[in-house]
């Protein structure tokens, strides 16, 4: 496919048009066919075969681009610089009725590259990323776009796993962030922002929320980016900063978020009204300096004020998205991303969250630094099932004052 002109971005080359089938794109055929999120298509790589098609859309055709047992990595590199390109507007692609077969594969490649990551970082906790496997499935259907029914309850499935599941938070927020030097193809930032802001909510705040009210702030997480599904690829994945007219359409997410999930609850999907809300607010900052609408405070202390979910998920979706490894900027470290934040934190976040996350993600890093001293050297302390993860940390540290 080559660039024509400003009326049609893309010819299809007459090689492509033998090889593969090409039908128009109406109202009609789009209802059969979903979007595949950039990230999961980029699975696809370490894929060796498929038993489904992939096509792209391209203007108002759609292409057959691989066959099942077609795929080779030549292929899929084509695919990805046509929907890469600036302007492009070009969709990937699979049938409706090839979702589940397209979802299993993704859950294999994710499931693999998960074990090969316990394998490489002995100090990773493995239920955590089992649970991080399920939030990071329900997330990219989400960020596909179309939220429905399925995805909602996949969406509650897999927020109550982590609320049953009793883990130390110090853990979770350490392997949350040393995943991505592992592999930094796993990170997927709306799952590690569900599991963070759930993590803080259950055990960082003055007064813990409640077990359900930890569930939803863990599904609003899920939701705050769901409207970058209706954000053009070539803004989405633009390597460098954003011109000022990029950046207008960046900004329109949180918009377009609302308004794809009000649609959804007013459906009838299974989705808290507040993620609705969240998805609006998590730009928002505490001082007023943030979008859309340039709301500060609290809502606990006025009317116009920033909910305390939303206040939650925007401490974890700045760290989240500082550790991230993207084209245009390399991942930073758990210090790093901290000592970022403290920067601009009395403008941007409410104090009462934002210092004891920092001060829990510091706790991490030792839990951690400790962690890998005892892995080394082979000694690995058995820890109880009744202490938690830092508890041990102190026990480990009192044994050794007494044994020096
Ligand atoms: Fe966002
Ligand atoms: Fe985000």
């Amino acid at each position: 496919m080559t660039e024509k002109n400003n009326r049609r971005k893309f010819l299809i080359k007459e090689s492509t048009r033998q090889r593969c089938k090409i039908w128009p794109y109406d109202e009609k055929t789009a209802r059969r066919f979903a979007p595949v999120s950039l990230e999961l298509f980029s699975y696809l790589r370490e894929v060796s075969a498929i038993d489904f098609s992939l096509f792209i859309v391209a203007c108002d055709e759609i292409i057959e681009f691989i066959k099942p047992n077609e795929l080779s990595a030549e292929l899929l590199e084509q695919m990805w610089q046509a929907s890469i390109r600036p302007g492009a507007d070009i969709d990937i692609c699979v049938l409706k009725a090839d979702l589940p077969k397209f979802e299993a594969l993704i859950n294999q490649v994710r499931n693999k590259k998960i074990r090969i990551v316990l394998e490489k970082d002995r100090t990773l906790d493995a239920r955590v990323l089992e649970l991080y496997s399920s939030l990071s499935s329900a997330s990219q259907m989400i960020v596909r776009g179309g939220i429905n029914n399925h995805v909602a309850n996949k969406a509650i499935d897999a927020t109550a796993s982590i609320m049953s599941s009793q883990i130390d938070s110090d853990i979770a927020v350490g392997t949350l962030s040393r995943m991505i030097s592992c592999d930094s193809t796993l990170y997927d930032h709306s799952a590690s922002v569900a599991m963070l802001s759930a993590t803080i909510a259950m055990s960082f705040l003055k007064n813990p929320l409640s077990r359900e009210e930890c569930q939803i702030v863990a599904q609003c997480g899920l939701y705050h980016d769901a409207g970058k599904s209706c954000v053009p690829n070539h803004v989405l994945n633009k390597p460098g900063s954003f011109t000022p007219e990029e950046f207008e359409i960046m900004k329109t997410h949180t918009i377009l978020g609302y308004e794809e999930l009000r649609r959804a609850i007013d459906k009838g999907a299974p989705v808290n009204e507040l993620a609705a809300r969240v998805a609006m607010e998590h730009h928002e900052r505490f001082k007023g300096r943030g979008y859309p609408h340039g709301k500060k405070g609290r809502l606990e202390d006025h009317a116009e004020g920033i909910h305390l979910y939303t206040r939650i998920i925007s401490v974890a979706d700045v760290y989240s998205a500082l550790l991230m490894k993207r084209v245009y900027k390399a991942a930073m470290s758990s210090t790093e991303a901290i000592e970022l934040m403290t920067k601009n934190a009395d403008d941007d976040f409410d104090p009462e969250i934002f210092y004891p996350f920092c001060d829990h993600i510091r706790t991490s890093i030792e839990v951690f630094r400790e962690r890998e001293k005892q892995s080394a050297s082979g000694s690995v302390r058995m820890i109880s099932e009744k202490e938690s993860f830092s508890e041990a940390l102190r026990n480990i540290k009192t044994e050794r004052k007494h044994k020096s």
